[in-house]
């Protein structure tokens, strides 16, 4: 009860005190698809990539691509204000489509809070959601870049810049499409 409480107090502090120190750090805003703000890098300590760094995160929504990914580098992440769900990969990652009935048994969902700690190795692939309209902070410490990240598509792993490529290529033919429904509707 009193941990519960003082977990409260200690959240409540940290959502005022965070934005306050946050403006005083460079930062760095990583944007989604439809352009809207997805996740804002505040850097407190930078090594360098031989060495590794330590952020807050300032998450604004979770991730916005169903298909799991994996990262560069070993990493810790303590959430500090709000929280989020994450799924994550057990088992074997390779190869396997990971799609409707396939997911299931293949996932660990896990809700993480104020105070969780969550490890993220290289060879984790996961992905994380927040309620909309909620907001996450995270101190999250990595270590060295060690290798390329990418996603778990249909077919595997797919590097992280032909996935993006091939999720830029699919919403503009879906924006040329609903163009021209447009424009056959109206004519
Ligand atoms: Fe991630």
């Amino acid at each position: 009860m009193i941990g519960r409480a003082l977990r409260h107090h200690v959240e409540s502090f940290l959502a005022c005190a965070l934005p306050r120190v946050a403006r005083f750090l460079p930062e760095r805003t990583i944007r989604g698809g439809d352009d809207t703000p997805y996740l804002t890098k505040y850097t407190l300590m930078n090594l360098g990539k031989k060495v590794g760094r330590v952020h807050l995160h300032l998450f604004h929504r979770g991730d916005e691509d169903r298909e799991l990914h994996d990262h560069p580098f070993d990493g810790i992440s303590l959430v500090l204000v709000g929280g989020y769900v994450e799924e994550r990969l057990v088992g074997e990652p390779l190869p396997l489509p990971l799609h409707g009935a396939d997911r299931e048994g293949r996932l660990v969902v896990r809700k993480l809070s104020p105070g969780s700690v969550n490890v993220i190795r290289t060879s984790t692939f996961h992905r994380v959601e927040i309620p909309p309209g909620a907001v996450c902070w995270t101190l999250f410490v990595t270590g060295p870049i060690r290798r390329s990240w990418g996603f778990l598509g249909e077919e595997g792993f797919v590097p992280h810049r032909i996935f993006s490529a091939r999720k830029e290529r699919a919403r503009s033919e879906g924006f040329d499409k609903g163009f021209d429904q447009a424009k056959s509707d109206q004519a």
